[in-house]
């Protein structure tokens, strides 16, 4: 269609100078792009209120969701990521788009670009992946975070930080609100990630003091929805996954009482923080409570699954119970969250059985390939 497209324009310009034969080439090439090319439909923001908005993390559950909002709300948008949790094909519905860039990029090097914001996400956030490389984890949250606010403070950008509920460790309040100092195991198997976070935390309010950086925090709980890893090793994706493959649904037995925030209720609370004028931490969670048993039957009711419901023992310093005080969110931002379970539920179950057919569907084992060698080299593997 492309090749039809040029020889069709050149045909139609013959006989004309050559700079309006590639004008018309390009008119038609553009057509064609446009055509072919189906996006998302993306508002259209004069320049004055387009923002070049960056998201480290931006190819992860919650930051897909994030770049859809923003470009569809016609911002700029630039993801980097280095797809150790994250995948291109969370946001390869955007690949193309002028409006959007892909970055393959590890935040623990410096990065060099022009923005007028920052929502700092990357970091893996379910225990099984956030314990796999613990070093890892702990340089993604301290030279990582340290390197996005010094491009913060080089560019003059608003930096939002993606903090988390672990900075509070196992609690000893309940609910948690922003004031509370945490209770955390500085040496425990979640101190990677705990204290990651919480330097991360100290570092922004550094560079806010030191440096005059704007910085935002939202200290995320627990939340779900289609796009979470396959084995996120939590307990919605755990429960879902066991029911629709009728395998035995296994809770931790310490962990009785959840509070689930839906992700399109969390993207909407960190623009709002994003684009408030509140600079200290903000919670974004989900208040309403349901005990572990409550939920496990509701997970069956909704795939309508037979599975049976198993107990096991806790890990270790797995929290009793963290529960967000989300006054602040509701008095500062006019922030709540408004999707109701089970509908974020039978959103997260349609993704879930989706991503079973597809790995059903592409069982794909690789041959073995003969080594190719240089000569006059061996090969050290
Ligand atoms: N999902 C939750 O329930 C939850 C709760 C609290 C906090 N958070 C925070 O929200 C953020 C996003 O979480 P998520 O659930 O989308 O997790 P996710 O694992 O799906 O996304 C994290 C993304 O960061 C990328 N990443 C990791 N290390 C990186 C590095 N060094 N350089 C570049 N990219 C890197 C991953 O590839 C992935 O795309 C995280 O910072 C997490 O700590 C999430």
């Amino acid at each position: 269609l492309m090749v039809y497209f040029f020889l069709f324009s050149c045909d139609v310009m013959s006989g004309t100078s050559s700079a309006e034969t590639y004008v018309v080439s390009f008119l038609c090439f553009e057509m064609f792009c446009s055509f072919t090319q189906k996006y998302p439909p993306v508002k259209f923001l004069s320049e004055k209120d387009r923002k070049r908005i960056l998201i480290t993390g931006g190819a992860g559950f919650v930051g897909s969701h994030l770049t859809d909002k923003l470009m569809m709300d016609g911002h700029e948008v630039t993801v980097v990521d280095n797809f150790f949790t994250g995948r291109k094909r969370n946001v390869e519905h955007w690949i193309g788009h002028e409006n959007f860039e892909l970055i393959n990029h590890d935040v623990v090097e410096p990065l060099y670009i022009e923005v007028d914001q920052i929502y700092h996400l990357a970091s893996p956030a379910s225990p099984p992946n956030y314990m796999y490389n613990p070093i890892k984890t702990l340089k993604t949250n301290t030279i990582g975070t340290l390197n996005m606010l010094g491009l913060a403070k080089r560019v003059g950008a608003r930096l939002l930080l993606a903090s988390t509920s672990e900075v509070y460790g196992d609690p000893e309040v309940h609910p948690q609100n922003e004031d509370y100092w945490g209770h955390v195991n500085p040496i425990g198997p979640r101190a990677c990630y705990d204290e990651g976070k919480r330097v991360a935390e100290t570092m922004c309010y550094a560079y806010m003091k030191q440096e005059g950086v704007e910085v935002r925090v939202a200290r995320i709980f627990n939340t779900f929805g289609p796009r979470m890893h396959m084995n996120d090793g939590r307990v919605v994706s755990n429960f879902i996954l066991q029911a629709l493959q009728g395998e035995p649904l296994t809770g931790s037995g310490n962990c009785l009482n959840l509070f689930l925030l839906f992700y399109s209720d969390l993207v909407n609370g960190l623009v709002a923080l994003m684009n408030s004028n509140v600079s200290s931490p903000v919670n974004l969670g989900n208040p309403e409570e349901h005990t572990i048993l409550e939920f496990a039957q509701l997970i069956k009711k909704l795939v309508g699954s037979g599975s049976e419901i198993q107990f096991l023992s806790e890990a270790q310093d797995d929290p009793q119970k963290r529960k967000p005080d989300i006054r602040k969110a509701k008095l500062l931002l006019g922030w709540e969250p408004v999707v109701p379970l089970e509908e974020g539920l039978n959103k997260a179950i349609h993704y879930f059985r989706k991503e079973l057919e597809y790995q059903a569907n592409n069982q794909y084992i690789p041959k073995p390939k003969p080594a190719r060698m240089k000569k006059g080299r061996t090969r050290h593997n």
